[in-house]
């Protein structure tokens, strides 16, 4: 903490308010004002919290402006090209890479958890089979809260762990149960000689009656998204996990919040979404007429997978997708995807007009991550249902930081009121 501060003048008394200015690690500094409704009597306002730091952490650090994203400091470039979603998630949850030892003991925790409580999955029967799979997703993760309520004491370090390792094991399972059930297949079981990735791959394909063999091109491309989907600082969905988890609830409860809130499509819903839109767009020759629809304050249209509160340059993680594109649609000899052709041209055109660059609109994470699903063989309705699977591990990192934060107290965000004044009861025949 520094002792720099900002001087206001509170124009009711004249008198000159000293705010507190604390500096981090690196990025912009955050101005103190806890005190300042106590001493002064006024709130601050920020809709949309676009200029708000709701907290401190030390997990993950965005420049927006630079288009850079570090995991516990280290370059998700870096990390993308030589580790794997195991180790990032090691990394998230406890701060510095494991070594190999740890790492092989991580994984096996993890591997040993995969498994869900045999009634679990007598839940998705109550579901019609065209239910959405994120409806399915944050119903049954949350009532893991009434499995492990009992034996989940949020204060207790080795039960948080514990909560930890068994949601990143479960969720995939749960997302595959969500998945079988969707198409009238039966559920597969995990398998502990399968990695992270394979797992999930062959809980969705795999059917009992043959072998199913796992694309490793399949696998490597998924534990790749994985990584780039982990973490996002205080992105709307992790916050809701920390307001949640700020008022005690049970953690898997938090979770089943986080993934409400993904689903939006103004959030991770927008990687279903942008496969929708290029549906919708159909061919290159509409680009234009969509481009101005998007552009037309009148109209509601957006363009899917473009823009984001903090990136005002290109998402790294699209950047990184984008190639990805190229590298696995080759290797699994689709190549050839109109929808691919049809994006990379509808960014071309995009980024070259006045309204995208003046806005600083870029492509996102979404815009290109839903073709490599399409291609995995994975359908559109599941697609922020994988965006859940890796983001679960940076929701449990924030929960673990916010949790053992002794100076963590109720999050309660207060508003300007702008509603009527004192009025009187009227009675019924007076009105
Ligand atoms: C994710 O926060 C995170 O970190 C999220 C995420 C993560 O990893 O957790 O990165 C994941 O959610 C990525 C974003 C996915 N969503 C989309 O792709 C949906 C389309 N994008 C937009 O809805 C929008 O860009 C947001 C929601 C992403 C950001 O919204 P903001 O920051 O509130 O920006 P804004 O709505 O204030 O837009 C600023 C201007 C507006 O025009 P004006 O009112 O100034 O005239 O830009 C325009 C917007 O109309 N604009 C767009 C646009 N996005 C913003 N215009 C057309 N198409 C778009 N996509």
């Amino acid at each position: 903490m520094t002792d720099k501060h900002f001087k206001l003048v509170n124009p009711e008394t004249d008198k000159s308010v000293d705010i507190p200015l604390h500096e981090g690690s690196v990025g912009p500094a955050v101005l103190d004002i806890a005190s300042l409704y106590k001493e002064h009597g006024v709130f601050t306002y920020d809709p949309g919290f676009g200029a708000t730091a709701s907290c401190k952490s030390s997990i993950t650090y965005i420049d927006g402006e630079q288009g850079i994203l570090l995991y516990r400091g280290y370059p998700v470039e870096q990390l993308a090209e030589k580790s794997s979603f195991i180790e990032v998630s090691y990394l998230l949850l406890h701060g510095e890479l494991p070594t190999k030892e740890q790492l092989q003991r991580f994984n096996q925790q993890i591997v040993y958890h995969t498994m869900i409580n045999e009634s679990l999955l007598r839940f998705f029967h109550g579901f019609h089979y065209d239910a959405h799979p994120m409806a399915m997703l944050s119903s049954v993760v949350s009532s893991l809260s009434a499995f492990y309520h009992g034996s989940t004491n949020i204060h207790e370090p080795e039960d948080r762990d514990l909560f930890a390792t068994r949601i990143i094991a479960k969720i995939p399972t749960i997302a595959a149960a969500a998945y079988k059930h969707s198409i009238g297949q039966p559920f597969i079981y995990p398998r502990n000689d399968l990695g992270y990735c394979e797992n999930l791959l062959r809980m969705f394909f795999a059917v009992p009656a043959e072998e199913y063999e796992v694309d490793p091109v399949a696998a490597e491309a998924l534990d790749l998204l994985f990584i780039l989907h982990a973490d996002h600082e205080q992105n709307a969905s992790t916050s809701t996990v920390r307001l949640a988890g700020s008022a005690g609830t049970n953690p898997y409860a938090a979770i089943a919040a986080g993934i409400a809130t993904l689903w939006g499509p103004a959030h991770g819903g927008a990687n279903e979404a942008v496969l929708k839109m290029l549906d919708e767009i159909g061919s290159v020759e509409n680009i234009d007429k969509y481009i101005a629809k998007a552009k037309d304050r009148n109209d509601p249209f957006r363009l899917m997978g473009f823009g984001h509160r903090v990136y005002k340059n290109y998402d790294p993680r699209a950047k990184i997708i984008r190639e990805m594109c190229h590298k696995v649609l080759k290797k699994l000899g689709k190549e050839d995807d109109p929808q691919l052709e049809l994006a990379m041209r509808l960014e071309e055109i995009a980024l070259k007009d006045e309204y995208f660059v003046e806005k600083k609109l870029y492509p996102n994470v979404d815009f290109y991550s839903g073709i490599i699903y399409k291609a995995l063989g994975i359908p559109v309705s599941m697609f922020t249902v994988m965006f859940a699977i890796a983001r679960t591990v940076g929701w449990v990192a924030h929960w673990q930081e916010m949790i053992s934060d002794p100076a963590t107290r109720i999050g309660r965000p207060r508003q300007l009121y702008t509603g009527a004044t004192r009025r009187d009861y009227v009675d019924l025949d007076k009105r």
